[in-house]
């Protein structure tokens, strides 16, 4: 009698076959795209350390945006970079802000486009914490009172969906409030539930100018050892009205992604964030990876432990490439 008799490989045989047995599709609905919007005209300024990701004005985020929906994406979330920074982030609640100018303009253009938007405050405090400090630290309540005014303004100059992601205790709960007392009832929350504080985000604080001036995040961002903390964190998100939650980063935290996963029926998000990208592109420019082939085996494994929605620095490409 032959043996083996289990033999696995008969179904790896062609690529038609593989092609059948695939248990996981990544596609250009998955993606979420990040865009970093700056004040001016004309301007598109890449991001040294994330090659392919650029500081846009409204008009170049604009045309970006009728991009992406041509390749299929679905949805941007928007990162403002102000004019100029104060103690308080007054430029996120700002009617005229960077943010609320972007929303008109990409609303007004490509209306179907799901767009969302970040709502923290580190890009827009001049010390680059995430919210009021006092005593050293971030006031958790002094900032909820700012995220209320912030998602309001947000959503009155066109945003779809919020996505709250300074780790402030009650946020959801707050911007619910907040919007359910204008009426805006129907705009989802994609909160940022099991954030850690992460040397992964060190690119995106380039590219938005957001690094703390003093300190860290490690009095509200997660610590990287703790798993169950990430649960609850969900769980209380859950009950305050977060109708998305995610995991950020991605690639040290897919068995999180896979837990929350397992938790809740509600959507699951995963960031894959700055530092996971420009990992890539830094081994894939020295030819010591393949970047393609990373860049899908990244993205599959994150669909694979459990998320159904990706941001995504990777979107634009990956989308082109599904395209051909
Ligand atoms: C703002 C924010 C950060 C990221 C998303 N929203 C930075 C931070 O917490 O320092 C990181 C995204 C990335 O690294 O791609 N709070």
């Amino acid at each position: 009698m032959a043996f083996p008799i289990n033999r696995s490989r008969r179904l790896r045989k062609t690529e038609n076959l593989r092609r059948m047995m695939r248990e996981t599709q990544v596609s250009a609905e998955d993606f979420i795209a990040p865009l970093f919007v700056c004040p001016g005209e004309g301007i598109r300024k890449e991001v040294p350390s994330m090659p392919g990701v650029f500081q846009m004005s409204v008009d170049e985020a604009v045309k970006e945006c009728r991009v992406l929906d041509r390749l299929g994406v679905p949805a941007v979330i928007l990162f403002g970079i102000p004019e100029s920074k104060d103690a308080l982030g007054t430029g996120a609640y700002d009617d005229s802000g960077i943010i609320q100018t972007a929303n008109q303009a990409i609303k007004e253009a490509v209306p179907d486009l799901v767009l969302i938007n970040d709502l923290c405050f580190c890009e827009y405090t001049d010390h680059g914490h995430c919210g009021v400090v006092r005593n050293s630290d971030v006031d958790n309540d002094a900032t909820l009172d700012l995220i209320r005014k912030t998602a309001v303004s947000q959503v009155n100059s066109g945003a779809d969906m919020l996505a709250p992601s300074g780790m402030m205790d009650g946020a959801v709960k707050a911007i619910r409030e907040a919007l359910d007392a204008t009426g805006a009832y129907g705009i989802p929350i994609m909160a940022y539930s099991a954030k850690y504080s992460s040397g992964f985000y060190g690119p995106f604080r380039d590219a938005a100018g957001s690094a703390p001036g003093f300190g860290n995040r490690k009095t509200y961002q997660m610590d990287p050892a703790n798993r169950r903390e990430a649960l609850a964190e969900v769980a209380l998100d859950l009950a305050e009205g977060a109708d998305i939650v995610m995991v950020k980063p991605a690639l040290a935290y897919l068995d999180v992604i896979r837990e929350v996963r397992n938790l809740t029926g509600r959507p699951v998000a995963a960031y894959n964030v700055s530092g996971e990208y420009a990992m890539v592109k830094a081994a894939g420019k020295m030819g010591w990876i393949d970047e393609n082939t990373v860049m899908w085996e990244i993205l599959t494994g994150i669909k694979r432990a459990g998320a159904d929605l990706i941001l995504t620095y990777f979107a634009h490409q990956a989308a082109e490439e599904l395209q051909k």
